[in-house]
């Protein structure tokens, strides 16, 4: 079969550990595919910045316009997150009939609306598993394996960098802004790491996930919000004192007639005997609570760029089986216009 080639668009953090998976497994790629990949280019903001892995000089533009509508490109992996350029370059290829893989969660949780649109207009797949949870898959178990339940609630820890932090300055008494320097270095923060700390990233995640689980449109601005900038060191003694830890929890739920929804990011007191209070430095956990299926618990490495970029290989791998099968993946399901109350009444 003749090889899917896959552009590239942000060489960051995820988008060098992509480039380094799609290099050391080709092979088994290859073979899990039917086809190989090969990759058709990488668009960077700047051409000579050091990079984690080395990447053919030829490959690297930064016309990612001209990338995204080439003709021998089959599939977009856009990391660079951001609405803008991110949008316009997600919309210019699904308009070309690529499939695209996204982990923008900003883009989805603000204007997913256009973005799944052109999806369907122009019958493009489009994954978008690293969005929210890292590694952890999530979406798919909720869009496909759980598409036959009813959720009640999703809850749980979205964000890496924020629990990375708290977890610090429960266990060594760090100060914020150390812990917070450690979380950027880690490479577990947002370019800009005011997206995490005040809770804005989980908000975006929060709203991805109450409306894949709710079958509802859910976006970033029907998210009741509070980060963890005003917890200090002292806050966090006391509640150990008292046998707490204290969380940054997202909490998506269904009112108990069904009509409505409540979606909230905000940092909580949780008993140490909780398995929510064992979830450690940038790892995630999140409950589903489903009527048939009961209570899932899904956990593990929530950010990072290998972590995330497994997220992303395992959606490029299903978008390139897509085309050779000449299929796409399932397509937004927002049948239920259900009104979204911040707060909720759970
Ligand atoms: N900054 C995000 C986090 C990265 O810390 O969770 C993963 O989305």
């Amino acid at each position: 079969k003749p090889a899917l080639r896959v552009a590239l668009l942000g060489c960051g953090v995820v988008g060098s550990q992509v480039v380094r998976l799609l290099g050391e497994q080709a092979d088994d790629l290859a073979a899990r595919i039917g086809a190989p990949l090969e990759l058709a280019g990488v668009a960077v903001r700047r051409l000579g910045r050091r990079r984690d892995t080395e990447i053919d000089p030829a490959l690297l533009t930064t016309d990612a316009e001209g990338l995204v509508t080439r003709d021998d490109v089959d599939i977009v992996v856009e990391v660079i997150g951001g609405i803008e350029p991110a949008r316009s370059l997600i919309l210019a290829a699904m308009s070309r009939g690529k499939s695209v893989v996204t982990a923008n969660k900003a883009l989805l949780a603000e204007d997913g609306a256009t973005i799944h649109a052109a999806a369907r207009e122009n019958g493009a797949d489009l994954y978008f598993e690293a969005s929210v949870a890292g590694a952890i898959p999530l979406l798919r178990p909720l869009r496909e394996s759980m598409a036959g339940d009813h959720v009640h609630r999703v809850l749980g820890i979205v964000n890496g960098t924020t629990n990375y932090i708290l977890d610090k300055m429960d266990s060594t008494g760090a100060s914020f802004t150390d812990a917070l320097e450690e979380a950027q270095a880690l490479g577990y923060a947002e370019a800009d790491p005011t997206a995490d700390v005040e809770g804005f990233d989980a908000a975006a995640k929060a709203a991805i996930l109450a409306g894949i689980a709710f079958h509802s449109r859910v976006t970033a601005a029907d998210v009741h919000r509070e980060g963890i900038t005003e917890i200090t060191a002292t806050d966090v003694a006391s509640a150990k004192g008292m046998g707490y830890v204290i969380k940054l929890l997202a909490i998506c739920a269904r009112s108990d007639d069904g009509g409505s929804i409540g979606v909230r990011v905000h940092p909580a007191m949780i008993p140490r005997t909780h398995p929510l209070a064992g979830v450690r430095e940038a790892y995630n956990a999140v409950f589903v609570e489903a009527q048939s299926a009961g209570r899932l618990m899904f956990y593990g490495a929530g950010a990072g760029g290998a972590p995330t970029a497994s997220a992303v290989l395992g959606d490029i791998v299903a978008v390139a089986r897509n085309r050779i099968a000449k299929t796409r993946g399932p397509e937004e399901s927002t049948y239920a216009d259900l009104k979204v109350h911040p707060m909720g009444d759970t």
